[in-house]
């Protein structure tokens, strides 16, 4: 599939040329829109303090770069003997590698291009064979609660332990046939990170396979498919630094090469009869399940953002532990604010935190960190409805938040001062 590119004129364009050659930068990588000024219900303009991560993050400068570099180029893909053709089929098909490289997969995982992560979880629901039996928490986002035909929905765990334990019940349980078992690797509501080396584990136990949904982890940690046994993992480029509408879906190929194709068109079609009586759809996992143009820019920005976090997941990690510290305890010691977790706050996890505040409609709160200071955080409940109702009704009744929370979450452009600036805010709440 990969284009012939007469080397001597070869652009750099290509997802692998925007990386840092393996180097590790002890620095944050840059995004784009750092300080931009936002205006406040009183005029007045602040720079902008986006604690929204987890929603979308930002552009990186390196992935804003890739793209830029790209465009020259930009033709079509898989479907062209031009040159420009050549090069930007070259360049998507040359971030399937570095999207293999960045998730650890084995060499033969099959990367198909998505738009997100629940459009990567809707094309692992259709090509799981008939019979299937998915388990999943209720605690998951709903990309990864809704797509199923046949799912076992399994309460809240009261520890990472209880997870394991509920998770190897349920799979022993389940009829015979194929079983998979759903779980995401960071929460998007308290992000908290899950056992999926352990839940992989028992589910493999059981002859069940394992689907991750990697969108809240991959942008704060690495991940190691091969290592930690995930059969699939699913993220999406939005919340990796590269606003340009692609995700991923990442694993074993062979449901996927069995499944009819998730869209039926052009490109998934490897020969088509005179009267679409008979069609033969493409083997490769990816070529039946991208019919269509693909987004190629989407792909190129993707590998980018990977190729600069793989460079720079020390200077992250260590910001961000940092910056929840200084959150958290800062939110500890605000009696009207409360935290929610779901496993008590203490283990491992990312820059997610999410809370209510007393007398406080979480909408009004997001509203005034906004208008008042320039805050952007989002309320609601997260396309987590039941885990979010579940964690509220956990907190007792001076915790319900009226039903629903705010997620501050936050990343590499994110400094002290906005956190700061958070707290004083969340403080101030208390004197209306
Ligand atoms: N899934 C995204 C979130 O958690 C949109 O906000």
């Amino acid at each position: 599939m990969v284009a012939l590119v007469p080397a001597p004129a070869r652009p750099a364009v290509t997802p692998a040329e925007t990386h840092t050659g393996g180097v590790r930068v002890r620095t944050a990588p840059r995004i784009v829109g750092a300080g931009v000024p936002v205006p406040l219900d009183d005029g007045r303009h602040v720079p902008y303090a986006n604690l929204d991560y987890a929603a979308s993050a930002p552009c990186l400068e390196a992935v804003q770069d890739a793209v830029t570099r790209a465009l020259p180029y930009y033709s079509s893909v898989h479907r062209g003997a031009g040159y420009a053709s050549q090069v930007t089929t070259d360049a998507y098909e040359a971030a399937r590698g570095t999207v293999r490289a960045f998730l650890g997969a084995w060499q033969r995982a099959a990367v198909v291009f998505t738009r997100n992560t629940t459009d990567a979880m809707n094309l692992l629901a259709h090509a799981v064979p008939g019979g299937t039996t998915v388990v999943a928490f209720e605690t998951e986002h709903h990309a990864s609660l809704l797509p199923w035909r046949r799912a076992v929905r399994l309460p809240a765990p009261a520890t990472p332990a209880e997870a394991i334990s509920a998770a190897d019940r349920a799979l022993a349980d389940a009829p015979g046939g194929p079983r998979l078992l759903v779980v995401t690797a960071a929460s998007n509501v308290t992000g908290e990170l899950w056992p999926i080396g352990e839940l992989a584990r028992v589910a493999h136990r059981h002859g069940a396979r394992i689907a991750v949904d990697a969108a809240q982890l991959v942008p704060h940690r690495p991940l190691d498919m091969t290592a930690l046994g995930l059969d699939y993992v699913a993220f999406s480029g939005h919340k990796l630094y590269a606003p340009f509408g692609a995700g991923v879906l990442t694993g074993r190929a062979d449901w996927l090469r069995a499944a009819p194709p998730y869209l039926k068109g052009g490109g998934a079609s490897a020969d088509v009869s005179d009267h679409g009586d008979t069609t033969r759809w493409a083997a490769d996992a990816e070529q039946r399940h991208e019919a269509g143009t693909p987004n190629v820019l989407g792909a190129v920005a993707l590998a980018a953002a990977c190729d600069t976090l793989a460079a720079h997941w020390d200077a992250l990690a260590e910001r961000e532990e940092r910056l929840l510290a200084r959150l958290r305890a800062g939110i500890a010691a605000l009696p009207h604010v409360r935290e929610l977790t779901l496993w008590g706050g203490g283990g491992p996890r990312v820059g997610i935190v999410s809370f209510t505040v007393d007398g406080w409609n979480a909408r009004d709160v997001a509203l005034t960190l906004s208008g008042k200071h320039g805050i952007g955080v989002r309320d609601g409940k997260f396309c987590a409805h039941p885990f979010v109702r579940h964690l509220l009704d956990e907190g007792g009744a001076g915790c319900t938040g009226q039903g629903s929370a705010v997620r501050a979450s936050f990343g590499a452009g994110t400094t002290d001062e906005h956190i700061d600036r958070l707290l004083t805010a969340l403080a101030r709440l208390a004197d209306r």
